[in-house]
């Protein structure tokens, strides 16, 4: 990699591989300019999950939120590109799905569906320091 290009990670979560949107995902990627540089679809433990969101341990969405990422199967994408990390995070558009702008990953594809936390597709890393940690997770 050359020193200005990032890596991230991103998942389709189980609520967009049950959707069958792992395809629609990967396009807009691949069509914004990103490449991806590593792929796979995962049933994820609780203790790979459990390092994936230690943040947000002990928030009340934390126990729901694991149960929901262990679903169904995860597609996880290791994505590189120049300001990759901000650039897919402005893809996926923000959190809520209910709110995100159209034009953006959740703002087309995600609702509200009346679950117990957030269900809106995809994950993406919030920074690059995120983003390597993150890949060392899911991809060793
Ligand atoms: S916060 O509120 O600042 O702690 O949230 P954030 O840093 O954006 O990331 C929270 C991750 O948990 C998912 N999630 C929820 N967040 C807030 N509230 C509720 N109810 C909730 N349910 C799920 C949210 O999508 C973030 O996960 P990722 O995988 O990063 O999208």
């Amino acid at each position: 990699m050359s020193s200005q290009q990032e890596q991230t990670l991103v998942l389709v979560k189980p609520d967009g591989v049950r959707r069958n949107l792992i395809g629609e995902v990967l396009a807009r990627i691949e069509r914004k300019g990103y490449v991806v540089t590593g792929l796979k679809l995962v049933e994820a433990e609780r203790e790979l999950l459990e390092k994936h969101y230690e943040e947000h341990v002990g928030k009340p969405f934390f126990e729901p939120l694991l149960e929901f990422m262990m679903s169904g199967p995860i597609v996880a994408a290791r994505v590189e590109g120049h300001g990759v990390v901000e650039g897919f995070r402005s893809l996926a558009g923000a959190t809520n799905p209910t709110t995100a702008a159209p034009g953006t990953i959740r703002g087309d594809l995600g609702r509200d569906w009346g679950a117990k936390v957030i269900e809106n597709i995809v994950h993406g890393s919030d920074s690059v320091d995120s983003a390597e940690r993150e890949l060392a997770i899911w991809f060793g």
